[in-house]
């Protein structure tokens, strides 16, 4: 991890908020409940920003982007606005000079998220993808346990989230929201990633539906390891995961990517077959707190990344969707 620039700010960043839509509701409910100084929120419309502020108590709301990013007393702006606008409005914010957290993709493109990191490195700014199944406790604590050889060498990872599609005002199809694998598939990607890391070969098939892929399945194939991930925004698909290895497996129960649950099979006869063990770590507030505390804290310290999703896992994530949605689309 590298440091920021010398003029950053050693006491808690003061927020700025872009986009007053259901996920921006949900995560600024965590960041009050922390103690984070929200500052400023930017909307699309007066009615709903002013509305947004009121809800959440922030002090200034305005319909103009420019007089947010302008304001010297936010120093890092939360970004919750449709996939395909957020490469361009986390290049404003880091422009502008603010840290930047943005909603998952964070961009649709591995050259844009370069771009992006390359970006804030340049301006000495913190920059994340807001991918909060990785400050889940569940996931940190898997992932020490996986680390630490509970399951040996990991040789497979299962994972699928899909839902039914219900119509609501302004999305009356699945494809309204863009790519469903960038929006969901970039979770099973992310958790195949932490296990596996880049897969030598990627096969995947998939469903487009005014141009945009609507739901798909890939294996990823590392030599000696395998994936096997599937998404959809049209159908139901089994929301929970597994990972496996030499000495058992461990399955994260529904809904995976935002878990509070697990059972590990691992180690010998009567933990695999008769009494597995079950983890538990009940939902705090929404879930984005500690992913909200731990962005605030580095911010805090003068990181410009975070060592739990930084730039390279982000980069890496982003290229496998390309290469998956590349199976799909040509
Ligand atoms: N972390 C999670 O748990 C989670 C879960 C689901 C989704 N997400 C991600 O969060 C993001 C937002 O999702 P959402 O469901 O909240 O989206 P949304 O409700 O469709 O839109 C969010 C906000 O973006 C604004 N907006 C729409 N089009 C815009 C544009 N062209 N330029 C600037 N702002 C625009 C909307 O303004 P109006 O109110 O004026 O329409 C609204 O305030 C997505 O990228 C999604 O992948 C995260």
């Amino acid at each position: 991890m590298t440091k920021a620039s010398s003029d950053s700010r050693a006491t808690a960043p003061r927020w700025g908020v872009i986009g007053t839509g259901d996920i921006s509701d949900r995560v600024i409910a965590d960041l009050t409940a922390i103690g984070a100084e929200i500052t400023a929120v930017w909307g699309r419309s007066e009615d709903r920003v002013e509305d947004f502020a009121r809800r959440h108590g922030i002090p200034q709301w305005t319909t103009d982007r420019g007089a947010l990013l302008a304001r010297s007393d936010v120093d890092i702006v939360y970004i919750a606005t449709p996939s395909q606008t957020h490469y361009q409005l986390a290049l404003e914010a880091l422009d502008a000079g603010k840290h930047v957290l943005v909603e998952k993709p964070i961009a649709t493109s591995a050259e844009d998220a370069e771009r992006l990191f390359a970006r804030a490195r340049e301006v000495g700014r913190f920059l994340m993808e807001a991918m909060w199944m990785r400050f889940n406790p569940l996931h940190v604590e898997l992932l020490e346990r996986i680390a630490h050889g509970e399951l040996g060498r990991v040789t497979s990872v299962r994972a699928s989230f899909g839902t039914a599609f219900h119509p609501r005002p302004g999305k009356d199809s699945p494809a309204r929201g863009g790519s469903i694998l960038r929006d969901r598939g970039i979770y099973p990607v992310t958790l195949a990633h932490w296990f596996l890391g880049t897969p030598a070969d990627v096969s995947a098939r998939g469903v487009l539906m005014e141009d945009v892929d609507v739901s798909g399945h890939a294996t990823l194939d590392y030599g000696k390891a395998f994936a096997q991930l599937a998404w959809s925004g049209t159908e139901f698909l089994d929301l929970s995961a597994a990972v496996s290895g030499e000495l058992g497996w461990i399955t994260l129960e529904p809904m995976f990517w935002a878990g509070t649950s697990a059972t590990v099979r691992a180690g010998n006869a009567t933990r695999i077959f008769r009494d597995p063990e079950r983890i538990e770590h009940p939902r705090i507030g929404n879930g984005y707190k500690p992913m909200l505390e731990a962005v605030s804290d580095a911010v805090a310290a003068g990181k410009m990344e975070h060592p739990w999703h930084d730039a390279a896992t982000t980069i890496a994530v982003t290229r496998t969707l390309d290469r998956i949605l590349a199976g799909i689309t040509t």
